[in-house]
């Protein structure tokens, strides 16, 4: 099963991921995530991501493509994979739609997790990602059992640097112009499926697991 998650930032789409990763045994595999591990690693790629990440800006296609063709093309993606923050530009979604049609393959499904800017705001100033191994809580809906401490390696939690207001708002902004616009994409591929992301995090993972299973 290949599946991509579509939704704004802060929408809940590493949270459902990873829980759709481990129901159906597939890897989960985070643009994000890879980039934030990059940086913490001070690699070349996650020197220059840096950049643009921490104003809220897309990282440029031209490096983020190449990243996760890469990544899709290891061994433990040959069963399928849930593409968390890929595509974010219709470029980047073409992109894969042609690397899969060369592969005999293809999607099947885009899922988009729907929230309204007002709500994904409070999530994101809520939100705390562990500076070890990247867990996120968020300090209302999913705190951590110790104030600070991440439950799953017990190191410090923090704001993550673009998830100030500001730079929130300004990711917002990138979202509506350039990656809205796949949802229409997806929807004339006819695999796309939408989830009200307003409910609690279980209720949204049943909704996701009752599309995937249908
Ligand atoms: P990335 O890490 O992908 O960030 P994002 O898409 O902006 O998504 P987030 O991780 O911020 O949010 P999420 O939807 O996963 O929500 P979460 O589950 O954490 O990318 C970061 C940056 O990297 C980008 O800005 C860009 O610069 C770069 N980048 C990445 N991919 C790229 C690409 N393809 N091209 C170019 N650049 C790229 O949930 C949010 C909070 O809400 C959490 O606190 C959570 O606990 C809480 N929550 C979740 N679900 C619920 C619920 N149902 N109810 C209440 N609270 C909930």
């Amino acid at each position: 099963m290949k599946i991509v998650m579509l939704g704004a930032p802060g929408a809940g789409k590493g949270t459902q991921a990873k829980r759709i990763g481990d129901r159906f045994g597939l890897p989960h595999v985070s643009t994000g995530d890879i980039f934030r591990s990059n940086i913490k690693e001070q690699t070349p790629l996650g020197r220059e991501a840096k950049i643009y990440m921490d104003r809220g800006e897309l990282v440029p296609d031209s490096i983020t493509v190449g990243m996760l063709m890469g990544r899709i093309r290891e061994e433990d993606c040959k069963k399928g994979y849930i593409l968390d923050g890929f595509p974010r530009t219709m470029a980047q979604a073409q992109s894969l739609k042609q690397a899969l049609s060369e592969m005999g393959d293809r999607l099947d499904a885009a899922v988009n997790v729907d929230v309204p800017d007002e709500v994904i705001l409070e999530r994101m100033a809520g939100r705390r990602a562990c500076i070890g191994c990247g867990a996120t809580y968020h300090i209302r809906y999913t705190p951590t059992k110790k104030e600070g401490i991440c439950d799953r390696c017990g190191q410090a939690t923090a704001l993550r640097e673009d998830d100030k207001p500001e730079t929130v708002r300004h990711r917002l902004r990138v979202y509506h112009e350039q990656t809205k616009p796949l949802i229409a994409f997806y929807e004339e591929e006819g695999i796309l499926r939408h989830v009200d992301g307003t409910r609690g995090a279980d209720d949204v993972f049943s909704d996701i697991v009752g599309i995937l299973e249908a």
